[in-house]
């Protein structure tokens, strides 16, 4: 870029981000806020202006690697001579507030998940020492009223929050208290960004949501009527023109309606993919953890799913060593895994988080019980995942390019299954459809030829 005379001077801006998807794009959000203000990303923190740390509060892990990263950031601001700005987002900075700062006080800003729209006058009131540091009302309508209205997307695969927040309260979980009450875009809003973001090259569209299927977001303004459902919105989008593949994360059991399940049969856009968190086998273990459905309503569900798109990838989460937990209970949830077959899966060891109603109950469990569970747990998992990739052998299957693969003349991109997949290309198939026959297959990703150029069916 060459700079123009009247061109603001570039500040660095460095963010890192923790977490799941909702926060990926909270920071591509929080770029874009900045971007007027002459904020540039940069690639490392050190030298940045400014650091946003884009924090994730569901695991205490997870919690804790946020005081060790602000530990290293005060050394930089230190041998910056205090000219970095260092701001809090997202979960932990929803839930723990003012006490950041008491307990990191190089920590300038902190601001919740509904709240980054704010920051531009936040950094203007930090650089006068003026005001509150601290942001963490809620208010999601006018965050998402308060964005600017165009994004620059970083390929041709792209997120997209058309719900946040959750009313589910499951037992173990901090969602509820860090993004606040559930809440939908409206249809009119998300058709723009999606128009804005295919005439800029995407090809895919990720809708995001903490349980993007309990979607009800207010019905197109010209057409009225009743909110519509996330299988209106899937159709919906499906027909503007560039978008040609769709998916969505995550969902939820309970808000898995038949119209959603017939869009994976007969909308071609609908990826072959499902995430749907699951937690446990056991029925009185869902029961503890306020899920609201037992494991056969789940295998039922999967089974409807499959009957409408035969080879699906079901993925899921699991949670092991949850207060009372029983082996037995413990081992409904591997009798479920082999049942159902998972594509990929996530699965972590219960953590109490102080506020939450588990973290009240009887019969927690030692690490040692967890680790032996989880460990079990991941190596049938893991198992699976390979037989779900290496099925896949000799398939022909269409991949969006998304980038350079590890090894030079490679490719790299994503296969409907939402699978890693690598073949031998040039940089003039980036961000296309193209058909790669697969040849051979690993835990985390398969590897192909290419075919031909891929031809749209419609
Ligand atoms: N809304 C999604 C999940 C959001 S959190 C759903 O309802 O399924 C992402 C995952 O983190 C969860 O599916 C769960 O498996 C895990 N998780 C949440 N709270 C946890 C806790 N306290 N301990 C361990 N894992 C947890
Ligand atoms: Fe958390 Fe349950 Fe809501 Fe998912 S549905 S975000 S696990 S409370
Ligand atoms: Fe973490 Fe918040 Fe997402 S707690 S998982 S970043 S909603």
């Amino acid at each position: 870029m060459t700079a123009t005379p009247d061109a603001k001077p570039l500040k660095g801006l460095f963010i890192r981000t923790y977490g799941c998807q909702m926060n990926v794009y909270d920071s591509e959000r929080i770029r874009d806020v900045l971007k007027p203000l002459g904020y540039a990303p940069v690639d490392a923190p050190e030298g940045a202006d400014l650091v946003v740390i884009n924090t994730c509060h569901i695991r205490e892990k997870a919690t804790e690697k946020v005081y060790s990263e602000l530990g290293k950031l005060k050394q930089m601001k230190l041998a910056s001579g205090g000219k970095m700005t260092i701001a809090v987002a997202g979960c932990v900075a929803q839930a723990e507030g003012a006490e950041i700062i008491r307990r990191q006080p190089a920590v300038d800003l902190v601001l919740g998940p509904q709240a980054y729209h704010k920051l531009p006058e936040m950094i203007a009131r930090a650089s006068r020492a003026v005001g509150d540091r601290l942001e963490t009302e809620f208010d999601t309508v006018e965050k998402f009223d308060a964005l600017p209205k165009t994004r620059d997307p970083d390929g041709p695969a792209a997120f997209v929050s058309v719900q946040e927040g959750c009313d589910k309260f499951c037992t173990f979980c901090v969602v509820p208290y860090t993004r606040g009450a559930e809440m939908s875009r409206n249809v009119d809003d998300i058709v723009l960004e999606i128009r804005d973001l295919a005439a800029k090259g995407v090809r895919e569209v990720t809708l995001l949501g903490q349980n993007v299927n309990a979607f009800h977001g207010p019905a197109p303004r010209l057409e009225g009527g009743a909110d519509w459902t996330l299988g209106q919105l899937v159709r919906h989008i499906a027909k503007i023109g560039g978008i040609e593949r769709i998916r969505y994360t995550t969902s939820h059991p309970r808000d898995m309606d038949d119209d959603l399940i017939a869009a994976h049969g007969d909308t071609p856009a609908m990826m072959p993919f499902l995430h749907l968190p699951v937690q446990s086998g056991s029925d009185r273990i869902l029961k503890a953890m306020n899920r609201g459905h037992t494991a056969d309503e789940y295998r039922d569900i999967i089974a409807r799913v499959r009957k409408a798109r035969p080879d699906i990838a079901i993925a899921s989460d699991f949670i092991v060593g949850f207060p009372g937990e029983s082996d037995a209970d413990f081992e409904a949830t591997m009798q479920l895994v082999r049942d159902i077959g998972f594509a990929v899966a996530y699965s972590f060891k219960y953590s109490s988080r102080p506020g939450t109603p588990a973290a009240e109950m009887h019969g927690h469990l030692s690490e040692a019980v967890k680790d032996e569970r989880l460990q079990a747990l991941q190596a049938l998992l893991r198992d699976q995942q390979t037989a779900f990739n290496e099925a896949q052998i000799g398939k022909t299957l269409p991949v969006l390019v998304t980038g350079k693969g590890r090894n030079p003349g490679q490719m790299h991109g994503r296969s409907p299954y939402l699978q890693a997949l690598h073949f031998d290309g040039t940089d003039a198939l980036l961000n296309t459809l193209v058909d790669v026959k697969i040849t051979s297959a690993s835990l985390n990703s398969v590897t192909g030829e290419r075919v031909r150029a891929h031809e749209p069916t419609a």
